[in-house]
């Protein structure tokens, strides 16, 4: 394909045609997912306040935009994930071809962080499934038995309550320590890399940079753990 005919390409294709403008889609879109999680602790954090806080919290967010609100976010973060998974899908393929010739202990070290970042990836993934069904759809919680008001009387569903219930389940727990585990991890090396792809990661700022991404993995590991080990050893809400 000559430049002239590879130029008449929309932008989007073009974009995704070069591995510079794939890695660009990872670090984009892992940067809008890095900025909900860190959205989503603080409210989440919020069942420490109490019922009300964290109930009057949940009800705004289906009441934003009057309810619109909730599913543009839904879209934006379906859209991300899509692009991120499948963008990262496409360079490993195209790495590997060129690794299999190409093969010395730097890139066996390579090797091993991206696949790690894989399953990492995969198991978030996997997790993710699992709490839309527990916690967005609720297949255990039926709305007539989570029943809150709020300060009008208004009927509206009790999260709290659900949340601290999710909780009590030590499978369920051991399930979301073992994601978020690999969500720090997978975070920590990512967020380097977007640093990285962003042009934001010289060697000058590189001891910086990476003591940044570990310690926000960390602080948003601790944030999510903290809540199901409240709620299952120390009885927070029940
Ligand atoms: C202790 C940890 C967590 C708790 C207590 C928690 C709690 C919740 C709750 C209560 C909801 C339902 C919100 C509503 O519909 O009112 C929710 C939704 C969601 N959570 Fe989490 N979450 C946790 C960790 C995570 C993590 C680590 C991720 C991502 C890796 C995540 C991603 C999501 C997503 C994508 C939704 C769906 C938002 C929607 O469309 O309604 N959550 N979470």
């Amino acid at each position: 394909m000559n430049a002239a005919a590879a130029s008449t390409y929309p932008i989007v294709t073009r974009v995704w045609k070069s591995s510079i403008g794939r890695k660009l889609i990872v670090a984009i879109t892992g940067l809008v997912l890095v900025l909900f999680l860190a959205g989503h602790l603080a409210g989440n954090l919020l069942v420490y306040v109490g019922r009300e806080a964290f109930n009057d919290y949940a009800q705004f967010l289906h009441h934003f935009l009057h309810g619109a609100g909730v599913w543009i976010a839904r879209i934006g973060l379906l859209v991300a994930v899509v692009f991120h998974v499948a963008a990262t899908i496409s360079l490993t393929r195209e790495n590997r071809a060129a690794r299999e010739s190409y093969a010395h202990p730097a890139t066996i070290q390579t090797t091993k962080s991206s696949k790690l970042m894989i399953w990492s990836g995969l198991t978030i993934l996997a997790f993710v499934i699992f709490h839309l069904l527990h916690f967005t759809v609720r297949v255990s919680f039926p709305a007539e038995r989570y029943v809150d008001h709020d300060k009008f009387g208004e009927l509206r569903f009790d999260a709290w309550r659900m949340v601290i219930d999710g909780f009590s389940n030590p499978l369920v727990v051991l399930f979301y320590l073992i994601a978020m585990t690999l969500l720090c991890s997978h975070l920590s090396h990512g967020v380097q890399a977007m640093f990285q792809t962003l042009g934001l990661r010289s060697k000058k700022s590189a001891p910086m940079v990476n003591a940044l991404s570990k310690g926000y993995a960390v602080l948003i590991y601790l944030g999510f753990i903290s809540i199901p080990l409240a709620i299952l050893i120390f009885k927070f809400g029940r």
